[in-house]
């Protein structure tokens, strides 16, 4: 049984879509046995009271820099013996210390076709640039800022008469597909390395295919 702990710094709706996804059975052998977010007053830690999930507070201002709040952050990882770690919102950068430790074993998801519009912004950034498709990508977590090798990536086309709102809207409901999707790969021990390339490992052949 794997032990998943999905970091998020707001509403949560992808916690939410990977608590329905184990309860449902497209997830197995997994269960979510922390949610920690960095605020306060996130929705993300409602979500996981409603579901009995241990949660945990790590306010910015109780540590003097980044590299001793993501050791405590690591600390308590270690202490719940986490396998994975899923960031769904969770808009800290974590510093190499996270990174090194959860290597490959660290995902997020981010709400643009990357490494196009990384950073907090993806979806108000693709519409002002004025693409025509947008996405979302799941990837592994390294030192950048939305930089790490991608395990899924969807498209959709953005319509003439989308706002930030109306996207965001159809992006979540890609993201609430594709996360349940990466994280079963993930625990099925499916997804392979080759630099910074993954690749899933189809069950029929054994013969692993390009995704993304
Ligand atoms: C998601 O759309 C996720 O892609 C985005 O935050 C949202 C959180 O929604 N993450 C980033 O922009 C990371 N750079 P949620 O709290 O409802 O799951």
């Amino acid at each position: 049984m794997k032990r998943i702990a999905v970091l998020a710094s707001g509403n949560g709706s992808n916690l939410e879509a990977i608590l329905t996804a184990i309860e449902r059975g497209e997830i197995q052998n997994a269960r979510v046995t922390l949610v920690i977010s960095d605020q306060e007053k996130a929705y993300a830690l409602v979500r996981a009271e409603k579901h009995g999930i241990p949660r945990a507070l790590f306010r910015k201002e109780d540590y003097p820099d980044r590299e001793s709040y993501d050791r405590a952050l690591l600390a308590l990882l270690q202490a719940n013996q986490i396998d994975l770690v899923v960031l769904a919102g969770f808009m800290r950068l974590l510093s190499p210390v996270m990174v090194e430790a959860f290597r490959n074993r660290m995902m997020n998801i981010h709400p643009s076709l990357l490494p196009a519009f990384p950073g907090r912004r993806g979806v108000a950034d693709a519409l002002a640039y004025g693409v025509k498709v947008t996405g979302c990508t799941v990837h592994f977590v390294d030192e950048g800022m939305d930089s790490g090798p991608i395990i899924l990536q969807e498209a959709l086309a953005i319509r003439e008469d989308d706002t930030v709102e109306s996207l965001t809207e159809r992006i979540h409901r890609l993201e609430h597909r594709l996360y349940p999707k990466a994280i079963d790969l993930w625990v099925r021990g499916k997804i392979r390395f080759e630099g910074r390339r993954c690749y899933i490992e189809q069950a029929e052949t054994g013969a692993p295919e390009r995704l993304g």
